[in-house]
């Protein structure tokens, strides 16, 4: 039911562990399925410097978290922050319809750890604003 590149960052998954000293941590699960993913981000000069993820879900949540952490390694904050769900799910090449909400949770983990290192650093959160506005580039 996967797509080719769907299965290799599924199979061999990029940025996948934890980092000790992270600027940021986001931590989020997905009630329905129970599955938990969690992101950590060090940041220097507002560049993503490293990017890790721990994912205990489904192949999708696996590969969605893979193929996020591969697009926002070496962005500025901003931007990592506008990575949206349908961004990952295309960069993946497409997901299956019931397996989109997983792309979701990379979103979503991402966002935790920005806020976290937002915060962290005495900033105020992002506020998420629920829809994106998809950049096309
Ligand atoms: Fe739970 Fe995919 S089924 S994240």
């Amino acid at each position: 039911m996967y797509g080719e590149k769907v299965m290799d960052h599924f199979e061999n998954p990029r940025n996948q562990g934890t980092i000790e000293d992270a600027d940021g941590i986001g931590e989020v699960g997905n009630p329905q399925c129970g599955d938990i993913m969690k992101i950590y981000i060090k940041v220097s000069d507002d560049i993503i410097e490293d990017v890790k993820f721990q994912t205990f879900g489904c192949g999708a949540a696996i590969a969605s978290s893979s193929m996020a952490t591969e697009m926002i390694k070496g962005k500025p904050v901003k931007e990592a922050w506008d990575l949206s769900n349908k961004a990952v799910a295309d960069a993946l090449e497409g997901l299956p319809p019931q397996k989109l909400h997983c792309s979701v949770l990379a979103e979503e983990a991402i966002h935790k750890a920005i806020n976290d290192y937002r915060t962290r650093n005495g900033l105020e959160p992002w506020e998420e604003t629920g829809g994106h506005s998809h950049h096309s580039n």
